[in-house]
């Protein structure tokens, strides 16, 4: 039988600079949720990439005194070697400078000009080159960008313009009959107060001021705008459009668009237009994450506020950064970036909770068994109680990952690391260990703990990715039946005993000190 499919992307990053610790949030989570969902046996495909043209670019690439094309392509390699640092999967990497991309997107602008959804008219307003967003004045916010509150230019030029104002009311219809297609649900509001019920203007698709983009096929005076181009490459990286279009029609729709809060505008109101126009399925789901802060303020280059992450993950390991990202705020909240909490979070869960757990679990049953995990005997409540915790962690997770609450996951998995450690007090492996007697029971209580232990590391597996291995070769697993996601349903009693390899103390505790 088929397996289901998921289809889930990265919003695609503007390479004007090198990319920071709030690209790399979001990557995280969209790589977090791909392996999640590939773990419970979806057939997933996983997109991100580079959204390369633009004024932005342009300037970027004038300021280092290289061609555009020159400084996208360093950015680009840079990007996807941080990607590997990080461990992220993903099944493709689109870049909108690629012909694969250029050439579809031109034909989808020429079909909708041909049937009319684009027309050419003359643009008078305000441009957020940053944001590359248009405003009208009354939506300026003291004179400046709503987004992001810098300063915009006055832009009036001839261009073409896509008819938003004749779908807008399929679209809200499509948002109230669909509650699930915009989270979190407060985004919706904000997108039908502030956009959609006062009315939708007709968008600006094409720019004649610069000229590093997608020229418009029947004008080559005009080049396509930014959002036109860069939301399409949802369905161009599919091969929509193109001879080979299997992945196109096995993918989409897709199952989420992950994008920070700021581009939620785009993705749920002129993408959706794009599609209907297109005559396509819309995406399930837009999902809106928060901003990562720095002092409160969001990072970005033009503050020289920005963390790096290969940095971050070179001086605490991969494995932290990504547990830090999703762990310390709710996706859907903005959060404060500390060294401070990132330090905490290292020691007081990784170090304490999780490392901990292992090191003792593997060091007694060195200690008193030479080394074998013993099949389990008799079970006593106080066993039950545990065990049933822990069978009930991967349904928990499976409903809190479908709505993308990464924390609240992370949350259950270390409830179930914090039941182990009291269970490890309340049993006294150290006084079993005395007697005969006492060690029959202790059997017991190892196996019980290597058991859960094996199914945290499962648990752990899409958060971080490095740490299973490391959890496994300490606990003595090898068989990969006991690696999936249907073994860490169920606290298993094997029958036969396994070998632990030595205990290491790991992760290691961190101080601001340390180099
Ligand atoms: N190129 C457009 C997106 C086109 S998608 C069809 C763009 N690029 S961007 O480089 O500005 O990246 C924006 C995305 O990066 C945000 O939506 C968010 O996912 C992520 N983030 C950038 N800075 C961030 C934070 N400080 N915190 C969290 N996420 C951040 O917009």
């Amino acid at each position: 039988m088929d397996r289901p499919t998921f289809y889930v992307t990265t919003p695609i990053y503007y390479p004007s600079a090198n990319l920071h610790i709030g690209h790399a949030y979001c990557t995280t989570a969209t790589d977090t949720l791909a392996r999640f969902k590939k773990l419970m046996g979806y057939d997933v495909y996983f997109l991100t990439g580079l959204d390369e043209h633009g004024l932005k670019i342009e300037r970027s690439a004038q300021k280092a005194g290289v061609t555009p094309q020159a400084f996208v392509d360093k950015i680009a390699e840079d990007t996807r070697a941080l990607w590997k640092l990080m461990n992220v999967e993903y099944d493709d990497f689109i870049r909108t400078t690629e012909e694969r991309h250029e050439k579809v997107v031109q034909k989808i602008f020429q079909k909708l000009y041909d049937q009319g959804d684009i027309y050419k008219s003359e643009y008078e307003g305000w441009y957020c080159t940053p944001c590359e967003s248009f405003w009208t004045e009354t939506q300026l916010v003291d004179g400046k960008c709503p987004d992001c509150g810098r300063p915009v230019e006055h832009a009036k030029e001839e261009c073409y313009f896509l008819r938003l104002s004749k779908y807008a009311d399929r679209l809200i219809q499509y948002i109230n009959e669909h509650p699930d297609f915009i989270q979190p649900q407060s985004r919706v509001n904000e997108m039908m107060q502030n956009f959609l019920l006062p009315g939708l203007e007709d968008l600006c698709v094409s720019r004649t001021t610069f000229d590093w983009g997608i020229r418009v096929p029947f004008d080559p005076k005009h080049v396509v705008y930014v959002w036109v181009d860069a939301l399409s490459n949802y369905i161009t990286a599919l091969g929509y459009l193109s001879e080979d279009d299997s992945l196109f029609r096995k993918y989409w729709p897709a199952d989420v668009h992950i994008v920070g809060k700021e581009i939620v505008r785009f993705h749920t109101i002129v993408w959706p237009i794009i599609l209907m126009a297109l005559g396509l399925p819309l995406p399930k789901k837009v999902f809106g994450h928060g901003w990562l802060k720095i002092d409160g303020a969001k990072m970005g280059k033009s503050l020289g506020n920005v963390v790096d992450p290969v940095a971050l993950c070179e001086r605490y390991g991969v494995d932290a950064v990504r547990y830090y990202l999703m762990r310390e705020m709710p996706f859907g909240s903005d959060g404060n970036f500390t060294n401070e909490s990132l330090l905490n979070r290292i020691n007081s869960d990784l170090a304490n909770d999780l490392g901990n757990l292992i090191s003792r679990t593997v060091a007694m049953i060195e200690k008193y068994f030479g080394g074998e995990v013993r099949p389990m005997g008799e079970k006593t409540a106080l066993d039950e109680e545990l065990i049933a915790l822990a069978n009930s962690i991967a349904p928990k997770l499976e409903g809190l990952m479908d709505q993308m609450q990464f924390s609240n996951a992370l949350t259950e998995i270390w409830k179930l690391i914090a039941e182990c450690n009291r269970y490890i007090d309340q049993t006294q492996p150290w006084v079993l260990g005395r007697t005969e007697e006492g060690k029959e029971r202790l059997a017991t209580v190892l196996y019980t703990l290597a058991e859960c232990a094996r199914m945290i590391a499962v648990f752990v597996g899409p958060f971080m990715p490095g740490t299973p291995k490391r959890i496994y070769e300490q606990l003595g697993v090898e068989d990969e039946e006991l690696m999936t996601w249907a073994s860490a349903r169920d606290c298993i009693s094997l029958a036969t005993s396994r070998r632990c390899s030595r205990a290491s103390t790991w992760p290691r505790r961190c101080s601001p000190w340390r180099s």
